[in-house]
Formats: C-alpha cells, structure tokens, sequence
C-alpha cells in the first residue's frame, strides 16, 4: 500500500534533484565559456598583430627594435600605453608626420592586436 506512494514521491524529488543538478551544471558552463574568452580578447592577439606589424616594420622593425633614425623602440612597450599612443595619433591629439600617414592604414580595431604584439618582444639588443 505504501510502497507505489513512496516511489512516486522519490521520484519526484528525484527528478527535482536532477533537474536542480542539470540546471546548476548549464549554467556554470554557460557562466564559464561566458567569462573565459573575455580577458583574452581585451588583450589583443598577438598573432594577429604579427599580422597588421608588416605595416610598421619599415620603421620600428617586425622586431620591435627601430629601424630608421626618430623612430621609437616598440618592443616590450606597455599595451595600455600603446593603445593610448596609437589613439593620439588618430585623433590628432599627439601629431608626427609618420605616424599621421600609418594611423590612417589601421582601425581602432587593430590597436590592442599591436599592442599585444609588441609588448610580447623582447627589449634585449
Ligand atoms: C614611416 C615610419 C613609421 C611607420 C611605418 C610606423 N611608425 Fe610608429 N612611429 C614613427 C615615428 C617617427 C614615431 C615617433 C613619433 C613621435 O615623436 O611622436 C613613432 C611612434 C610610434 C608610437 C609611439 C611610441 C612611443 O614610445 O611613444 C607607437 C605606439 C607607434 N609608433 C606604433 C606604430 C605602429 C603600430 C605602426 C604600424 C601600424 C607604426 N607605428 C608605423 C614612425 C613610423
């Protein structure tokens, strides 16, 4: 007599647990694939901007280490101050006749790409 009642009464709360657990389960992967992709893409990619760097290397080299006379070293320079740099440039903020004509050629987009790019060089010459 109290055997089928129970069983449906465990179930119930059977299936209550598991959905709870499912549930729980979903959204931490949702929470997790959400959050770990964020940090890398405000970071710029590197590999990409070895890419967009065949603009620059004429003066400051694909090396980081200047190649002409008045152009700065790139290599290990800070990220947030490299974007700050490039963001100068593009609004006439900071004005050189080089860097004026190449900011032209680059997107905002393309800033933290640099950025990370050359932040990850090496200064040693
Ligand atoms: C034709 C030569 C030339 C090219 C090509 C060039 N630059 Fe420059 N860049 C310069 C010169 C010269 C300066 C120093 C300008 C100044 O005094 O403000 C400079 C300055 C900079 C600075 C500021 C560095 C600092 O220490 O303040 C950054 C960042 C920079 N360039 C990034 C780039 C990037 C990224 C590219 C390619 C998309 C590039 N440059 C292409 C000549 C060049």
């Amino acid at each position: 007599m109290q055997g089928p009642l129970w069983r449906a009464l465990f179930l119930f709360r059977y299936q209550g647990w598991m959905m709870d657990i499912t549930v729980r389960g979903l959204a931490c992967s949702v929470a997790f694939f959400l959050a770990a992709p964020l940090p890398l893409e405000a970071a710029g990619n590197k590999v990409a901007g070895r890419q967009k760097a065949q603009l620059c290397q004429g003066c400051h080299g694909l090396d980081g280490l200047a190649k002409v006379p008045g152009a700065p070293h790139l290599a290990g320079q800070d990220e947030v101050y490299f974007v700050k740099a490039l963001g100068d440039y593009k609004s006439g903020a900071r004005k050189n006749e080089a860097m004026s004509v190449v900011i032209e050629q680059i997107t905002p987009a393309d800033y933290a790409d640099l950025a990370a790019y050359y932040a990850s060089l090496s200064q040693d010459r």
